[in-house]
């Protein structure tokens, strides 16, 4: 994927990696636009950097979602890379009866967002330049923590459907990237913590972002940073040894 002149949306841009990314992308030239619920963070971002594109919204709605894109695309016609970035990360008790709707806004959040957005956008980047669609996993898609049950599914959904959408999107000439980060520096899980300055902890987002842009750059259409590397592997090895006599 080339690093300079693409028109980016990326979802989740006003803290941790997403805010990452938007800022390094601006810093090599390319136009940037990001999203989130908190207007707040999207003004203070915008007056830091007046070529932001900042759009409010709520990606557990629908319509919401379906505003996104539209917005993106009239403020930004040449749109042609969609960075599937912003996600929650919950606790879960399987042992009573769930919480019906922290499952239902983990599961629109990092799943039915990302596919919907998708679909929104594939017309749109049909036929630009070096079209691309990029996912944040996680390597809790290849080994689950137990605390976090929805959570991990809903990245091990993400790393499966990446696999679908690059098959079913070859034809189009759009690229899809899977990166899976791990332990990241970030706001993530923040809802669930009751110290709320304390952060993620793990490998800085500066860190993240140069090793994330080193793949992109090399178009690895499906990498694995620093532990969650060690997941795949170990996943992938395990396989290997259950599957060796079938
Ligand atoms: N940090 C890690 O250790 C780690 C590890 C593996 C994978 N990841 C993945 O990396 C991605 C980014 O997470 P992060 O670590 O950067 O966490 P973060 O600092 O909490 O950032 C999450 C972003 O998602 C946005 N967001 C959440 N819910 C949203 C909603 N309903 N509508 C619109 N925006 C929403 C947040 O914006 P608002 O709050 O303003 O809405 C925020 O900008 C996530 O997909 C996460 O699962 C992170």
């Amino acid at each position: 994927m080339k690093l300079t002149g693409n028109t980016i949306l990326i979802t989740g841009g006003t803290s941790g990696i997403g805010k990452g990314l938007a800022q390094h992308f601006l810093g090599l030239g390319n136009t940037v636009i990001i999203c989130g619920r908190r207007n707040d963070r999207l003004e203070e971002l915008k007056a830091q950097y007046p070529d932001l594109v900042t759009i409010q919204c709520d990606l557990t709605a629908a319509a919401s979602r379906e505003n996104l894109v539209r917005q993106a695309i009239h403020e930004c016609p040449d749109l042609n890379i969609l960075v599937n970035n912003a996600g929650i990360q919950l606790t879960g008790d399987l042992t009573n009866p769930i919480d019906l709707s922290a499952l239902e806004r983990e599961i629109s959040t990092n799943l039915i967002a990302p596919i919907h957005l998708s679909s929104l956008v594939v017309e749109q980047l049909r036929g630009r330049p070096e079209p691309g669609i990029v996912n944040i996993s996680s390597g809790l898609a290849y080994t689950p923590i137990a605390f976090m049950p929805v959570y991990c599914a809903s990245k091990a959904a993400i790393h499966s459907w990446s696999l679908s959408l690059r098959k079913q999107l070859e034809r189009t000439g759009i690229s899809v990237y899977e990166i899976a980060p791990p332990s990241v520096d970030t706001e993530l899980g923040h809802e669930r913590r009751k110290d709320k300055d304390q952060t993620h902890g793990g490998m800085s987002v500066n860190e993240f972002i140069d090793e994330a842009m080193k793949a992109l750059e090399s178009n690895i259409f499906q990498v694995a940073i620093g532990q969650a590397a060690s997941m795949l592997d170990q996943r992938d090895a395990l396989f290997e040894r259950l599957n060796a006599n079938f």
